[in-house]
């Protein structure tokens, strides 16, 4: 279980794509609270505009390399000194249903696992040295359970959440804290609209929430020392059913994937 963590005030924190989206909205409300904060993405101008708005510093950075994610832990070293916090919420939504190209699939792998396991690599290590160091994912609920349509999404947010269990059980007690955020729908540039997308409009958008509100609930979650920062309560729910009664969570998706195909979104 991660430590507590109730005062952001001097923490020196890194969000990856925070450009826009849940990771602006992070880097938003750790900035409010006192937090010393960096925020880095591929879209450079949206990056400063926001990085200006919110007061934190922007590193303009690729994470879907080796190189790229080096280049973004080195500089934003320097820009703080060190690092206590890395938000790793860079994340891509590639490909849909069976016929994905390998292209997508490749892209989701080096970003929606590679990029953690890249920045881990290189923070740990000092972090073990110096005895703590806090390591956040955003992975999504289509981590702990699955996400209908985007099979590169379902699996590589599934490798994002494996991996930060593997970190937390394996460092947690020389210091390293580690959560996985893991929401539904969240209204951003990724989550379509009513109309867009017909996958998204037979699930439903009422459940859907406000990046600040992932925020808010990553901030209550890390002060109440959880690993799990479930915006969504009932996702623990459903987790809860998927690992009691895997067959009867099956059936439950499967009728939701019944329901898409009768609206004729079967890709
Ligand atoms: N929106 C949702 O419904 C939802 C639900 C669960 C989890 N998530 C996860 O939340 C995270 C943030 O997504 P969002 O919803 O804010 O969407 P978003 O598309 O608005 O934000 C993602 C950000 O990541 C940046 N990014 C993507 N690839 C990058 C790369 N290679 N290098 C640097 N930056 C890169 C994008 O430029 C963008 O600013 C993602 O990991 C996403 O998978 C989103």
């Amino acid at each position: 279980m991660p430590r507590p963590l109730s005062s952001w005030s001097g923490q020196r924190v890194v969000v990856t794509g925070a450009a826009r989206g849940i990771g602006a909205a992070i880097a938003e409300r750790l900035s409010t609270l006192g937090a010393r904060v960096v925020i880095s993405d591929r879209l450079d101008e949206q990056l400063h505009e926001t990085a200006e708005r919110i007061d934190a510093a922007p590193i303009t950075g690729d994470v879907g390399t080796e190189a790229g994610v080096r280049a973004v832990v080195e500089t934003a070293q320097a820009v703080l000194d060190d690092i206590d916090v890395w938000v790793g919420n860079a994340g891509v939504a590639a490909g849909s249903g069976l016929g994905a190209p390998e292209h997508d699939w490749d892209l989701s792998w080096q970003i929606n696992v590679l990029a953690h396991v890249r920045a881990a690599r290189l923070l740990v290590p000092r972090w073990l040295e110096r005895g703590s160091g806090r390591f956040v994912i955003t992975a999504s609920a289509a981590g702990l359970l699955t996400i209908l349509d985007q099979p590169a999404y379902a699996v590589t947010k599934h490798g994002a959440e494996a991996f930060a269990e593997w970190l937390a059980a394996s460092y947690g007690h020389r210091g390293i804290d580690v959560h996985a955020i893991c929401p539904q729908g969240v209204r951003t540039d990724m989550y379509p609209g009513p109309g867009e997308d017909p996958v998204a409009d037979t699930i439903g958008h009422d459940g859907t929430l406000a990046p600040a509100d992932v925020a808010e609930a990553l901030v209550k979650t890390v002060s109440n020392g959880d690993f799990l920062v479930l915006p969504h309560p009932e996702v623990k729910d459903y987790f809860a059913l998927r690992a009691a009664d895997t067959d009867r969570w099956l059936r439950g998706m499967q009728r939701l994937q019944e329901r898409i195909d009768e609206a004729g979104a079967q890709r």
